[in-house]
């Protein structure tokens, strides 16, 4: 989307730019240094009472609310979960005529669109559009589009490339596009997560992921990282996006993205990124445009539209499904992907103070099959969610891959190079050891069943 964003004319310019000057407002971050900003300031918040959650066989809080929860929406159908309106048919939107906060539909046509090097995209970048990683099904989803981090460990300190572990794969001149120095030896994949169903998962308040870790047996408790909400004032909040839990908000996460993907700057991530550590941006002949090259529209109109998305839905529940997670629960393996987690209720301040759980997401019962927590199974990349010591003990850890959607992945694992459910499961070690091998006393028909639940969902 040009930055030159045309507002609507007419009676309805007044309340859309009021709504576009109050988000800009709520994003103004503190000013921080590179160094500096991604360090959390304070505690997490508790954001409410624990609210419900399953682990079956442990214990854990069983918050009675007074109105009693409703299941998310579900669906692969590119309508709104009731959180935006759907807005004007899709098809009739175009560069021309989309209003970017205006709805679901603008969103998506935000979120689909394809940039080019006039609308900030590069100088070094991944792809032009959220959706060329984010779709299969719908727009919005997982996909195999896999990201390429790089650095090195000396001492047991991991030190990024220069310019940051994230090696973008393209660039819009060929002098500068990136590649891996020979000493980077820690090198890993890690394939595009989903984002469907994401505003739920938002609307989880701190207090009741870090009720999921207590209740988790103490050699198997996940860890919560407390990492900053960019757009409050850096505050804390526990991170649940992305395979490292590394940001708490969907702003946060999108602003990120729209930087270290496709390389436009934005109120959030003002400082275009490096070729290998050398200044590319602008002012050299590789970048035309100052920073912010967005004034932030449209990472809010990522941010309308996945705070929209439907969750995905489970494919048919036949008895073998309904056994099979009996025994995905009777042996362990609910520990960490949990089935069952409602959001905080409506009103609630999460995401230090920046947004409001509002009607459409609050007070909901989620399937994810996840803790968002991050775990060490031995599968961790050793990169860390920030090179800093209070962040060290990430580079061993992933987070719980949420299960929901699953039946529509084919290559699994943060770095997608297992094939199959089975190969993913004997990759399961040190805190996934014990269920694995549970797993593995099976008799073939309850481990089919097991499978079968897993392809399920
Ligand atoms: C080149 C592929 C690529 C593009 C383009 C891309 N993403 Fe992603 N996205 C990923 C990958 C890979 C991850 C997981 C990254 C990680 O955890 O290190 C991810 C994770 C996410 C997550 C976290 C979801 C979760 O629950 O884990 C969000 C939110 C997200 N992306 C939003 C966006 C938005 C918004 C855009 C467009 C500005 C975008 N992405 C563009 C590849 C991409
Ligand atoms: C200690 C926590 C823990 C337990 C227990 C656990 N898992 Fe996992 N699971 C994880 C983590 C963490 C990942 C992601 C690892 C990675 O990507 O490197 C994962 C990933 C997976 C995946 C891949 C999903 C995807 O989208 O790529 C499957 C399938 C899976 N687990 C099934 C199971 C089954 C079945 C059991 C029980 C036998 C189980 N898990 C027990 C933590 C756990």
């Amino acid at each position: 989307m040009k930055s030159t964003a045309i507002l609507p004319i007419g009676l309805a310019i007044v309340a859309t730019a009021a709504v576009l000057i109050t988000s800009l407002e709520g994003q103004a971050p503190t000013k921080k240094t590179p160094e500096n900003r991604f360090i959390p300031r304070g505690r997490a918040a508790a954001e409410g009472p624990a609210q419900f959650f399953s682990m079956p066989g442990g214990k854990g809080p069983v918050n009675s609310p007074s109105v009693r929860p409703r299941e998310a929406e579900t669906g692969f159908d590119s309508l709104t979960n009731g959180y935006f309106e759907q807005g004007p048919d899709f098809d009739t939107i175009t560069e021309d005529n989309v209003d970017p906060l205006r709805s679901y539909n603008d969103g998506r046509f935000i979120f689909e669109e394809k940039e080019t090097a006039e609308d900030g995209l590069g100088p070094t970048y991944n792809t032009q559009s959220c959706a060329a990683c984010h779709q299969n099904i719908v727009t919005g989803a997982a996909s195999q589009v896999a990201e390429h981090r790089t650095g090195h460990s000396f001492n047991g300190v991991f030190f990024e490339s220069p310019g940051g572990s994230l090696i973008q794969s393209r660039a819009t001149f060929p002098d500068i596009v990136e590649h891996v120095l020979p000493e980077d030896a820690t090198r890993t994949f890690r394939i595009s997560t989903n984002t469907l169903g994401d505003g739920y998962v938002e609307c989880i308040s701190d207090s009741t992921i870090t009720a999921i870790r207590d209740a988790q047996p103490p050699d198997q408790q996940g860890t919560a990282p407390e990492v900053a909400v960019l757009e409050g004032d850096g505050t804390a909040g526990i991170g649940r996006f992305g395979w490292k839990c590394q940001h708490r908000s969907l702003l946060s996460f999108a602003s990120d993205a729209y930087l270290n993907e496709m390389g436009i700057t934005s109120p959030l991530f003002p400082d275009e990124d490096t070729s290998q550590g050398e200044f590319v941006g602008f002012g050299t002949i590789y970048d035309p445009l100052p920073e912010p090259e967005n004034d932030g529209t449209d990472v809010q109109a990522f941010v309308n539209f996945m705070r929209s998305t439907k969750a995905p839905a489970r494919g048919p529940i036949t008895p073998d499904v309904f056994f099979g997670e009996h025994k995905f629960n009777n042996i362990g393996c609910a520990v960490c992907h949990v089935s069952t987690i409602v959001t905080a209720a409506a009103g609630t301040p999460i995401n230090g103070g920046a947004f409001t759980v509002p009607a459409a997401l609050g007070n909901r019962t989620l399937h994810p099959y996840s803790d968002f927590l991050l775990h060490d199974i031995g599968t961790g990349d050793g990169i860390p969610i920030e090179p800093t010591p209070e962040f060290a003990s990430t580079a061993t850890q992933i987070r719980t891959a949420p299960l929901w959607g699953l039946r529509t992945r084919n290559r699994l694992m943060h770095d997608g190079l297992s094939s199959t459910t089975d190969d993913a499961i004997q990759r399961h070690d040190v805190q996934g050891a014990a269920a694995r091998d549970a797993f593995n006393a099976l008799g073939d028909f309850q481990k089919a069943q097991i499978i079968d639940f897993l392809d399920s969902l």
